[in-house]
């Protein structure tokens, strides 16, 4: 039985918190451990064929700093971010997308092809560089890709693309510290280092850098929203969310290289 990085976080992670409440850990622990093939919303992810190029692929997403090493320059994988490998509703889901690119990037300011937007998340989120478009890596993750996008619509995106959409909000970081120690310093550390590759960095040498996504703090926002405290998500409000996320984004992280900035 194969267990994805990704799966085996959630274990972990599911059975660092009851560990502190006496009596519930093992049940927790056991009933998780037998539910691992299933992704975290419950339903059964589709797996590659054995040994196939987006089964190689699928990997990469998973472990991306060890099976993409010269490119990667921090502790996280892209399943950090694209929960479920890419498979999760509101987290950047990457069900549909081979299908919708070449695309137009507002980023860029121009037509991006699917490779150079693997590449923006390699120079940013990655803190690394960019991979060969015919790299081995490349056309393996790429691949994956397309194995997510089977029976897709041509041009027409996945409904739960992206992120969730939420007002925007000023977020407070004065409050965000205290939702942060208090929700999730006991999986990312007070010193927000983690504990990679199983709880990853959410700032520090080994995070996105301070070009990526996820250091603007709306996008965060609608990113931890739905998906953070990995053990409750959606517990958090609108504006809890905004908070954690302007706190985080006050800590020190990587800066982002400029001469990446056509990415
Ligand atoms: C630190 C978090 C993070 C990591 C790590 C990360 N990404 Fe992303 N990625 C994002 C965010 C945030 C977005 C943009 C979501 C938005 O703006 O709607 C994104 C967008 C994308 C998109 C475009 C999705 C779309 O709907 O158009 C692709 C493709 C992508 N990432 C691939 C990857 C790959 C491959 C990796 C690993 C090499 C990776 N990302 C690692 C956060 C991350
Ligand atoms: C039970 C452990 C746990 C708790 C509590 C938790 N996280 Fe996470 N977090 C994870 C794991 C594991 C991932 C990787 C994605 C996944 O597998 O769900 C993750 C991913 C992330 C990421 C994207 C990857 C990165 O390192 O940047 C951010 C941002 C994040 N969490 C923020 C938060 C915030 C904010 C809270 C508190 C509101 C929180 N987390 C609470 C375990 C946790």
């Amino acid at each position: 039985m194969f267990i994805s990085r990704a799966q085996a976080a959630r274990m972990i992670a599911l059975c660092l918190i009851p560990a502190t409440a006496l009596g519930v850990a093992l049940a927790v622990c056991t009933r998780n451990a037998a539910a691992a093939q299933e992704s975290r919303t419950g339903a059964a992810q589709a797996e590659p064929p054995a040994n196939s190029l987006a089964a190689r692929g699928k990997l990469i997403f998973d472990q991306t700093p060890k099976l993409a090493a010269p490119y990667v320059g921090n502790k996280l994988s892209c399943s950090d971010c694209h929960i479920d490998s890419g498979t999760k509703d509101y987290a950047s889901s990457l069900k549909d997308v081979a299908g919708l690119f070449p695309s137009y990037s507002k980023r860029a300011g121009r037509v991006i092809t699917l490779t150079e937007r693997i590449n923006e998340c390699f120079v940013r989120s990655e803190n690394g560089h960019p991979l060969p478009a015919k790299s081995p890596e490349m056309l393996a993750m790429i691949a994956y890709m397309q194995f997510l996008a089977q029976g897709q619509k041509p041009g027409q995106p996945y409904a739960k693309r992206g992120l969730a959409k939420l007002p925007e909000l000023a977020g407070d970081a004065t409050r965000g510290k205290q939702i942060y120690n208090q929700g999730c310093a006991m999986c990312h550390g007070v010193n927000g280092g983690g504990v990679p590759p199983v709880m990853p960095p959410v700032w520090g040498p080994d995070s996105y850098n301070d070009g990526a996504g996820m250091s603007h703090t709306p996008k965060m926002a609608a990113w931890v929203y739905k998906n953070m405290p990995q053990t409750n998500p959606g517990s958090l409000t609108p504006q809890q969310s905004y908070d954690v996320s302007a706190y985080i984004d006050s800590m020190p992280r990587p800066k982002f290289n400029p001469i990446y900035k056509s990415f």
